[in-house]
């Protein structure tokens, strides 16, 4: 009997500064590729795992003060691992389309460019962590600060968003810049209505379902 060539999953993520509206449009393409029966897996970051979540609370609950952003890298780090060889990569080899809230580009934000760990190093930590794991399509949702803000106040902040305008400015800007530059990252004004920004993602998310493995 022939070999059948097994489908392969896409990997999606969705990334971009807190209160920038990702969870909403997380939930809203997962959705729209349920309505087209892509088979499909959200997950967050850090998180997924029954370890992953227990980094998850060590790293965001506000009485870890004293955490170093090293020491937050390999934390987060730590939970990539645990959710790439034992969710992700499983998911996708099963034919599941993966859609993630985060990645690596958020550590190399949050981390490196605001917590001033060493770009080179966080990323030769993403490449270990990720095992080489490329999303296909790479989102990152930039809206201006104040805006953001704005759509943060219903709720309590974590221990990252506590950090300060000024860090929080950073996270900010770094975002702009690293997604602008390349990376294989798409970035789309998320000032935009809803509506609107589901449409640019949908956009780039469209051409994929023809080109299935
Ligand atoms: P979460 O509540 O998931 O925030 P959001 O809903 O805005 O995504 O908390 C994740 C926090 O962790 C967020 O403030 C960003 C931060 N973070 C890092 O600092 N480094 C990382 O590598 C990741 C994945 C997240």
């Amino acid at each position: 009997m022939n070999a059948k060539r097994r489908r392969s999953g896409r990997f999606l993520v969705v990334d971009g500064p807190d209160g920038v509206g990702k969870s909403t449009q997380v939930q809203l393409l997962v959705e729209q590729l349920d309505q087209r029966k892509v088979h499909t897996l959200s997950l967050r970051e850090p998180g997924g795992t029954t370890a992953g979540e227990i980094i998850r609370s060590l790293l965001l609950e506000k009485r870890q003060e004293r955490l170093t952003a090293v020491a937050e890298s390999f934390l987060f780090q730590a939970a990539r691992a645990q959710l790439v060889e034992e969710v992700i990569r499983p998911a996708l080899k099963r034919g599941t389309w993966v859609v993630c809230d985060r990645f690596t580009l958020s550590t190399l934000v949050y981390q490196g460019a605001a917590g001033k760990v060493n770009a080179q190093a966080i990323e030769r930590m993403s490449e270990i962590a990720t095992g080489g794991l490329r999303p296909d399509l790479y989102v990152v949702l930039w809206a201006d600060p104040r805006v953001c803000v704005g759509r943060r106040r219903d709720r309590e902040a974590d221990r990252m968003e506590s950090k300060g305008a000024k860090f929080l400015r950073d996270v900010s800007a770094a975002y702009k810049r690293l997604a602008s530059r390349g990376r294989g990252c798409k970035l789309i004004d998320a000032g935009a209505p809803i509506e609107e920004v589901r449409a640019r993602i949908w956009k780039l998310v469209e051409p994929l379902l023809g080109k299935q493995a």
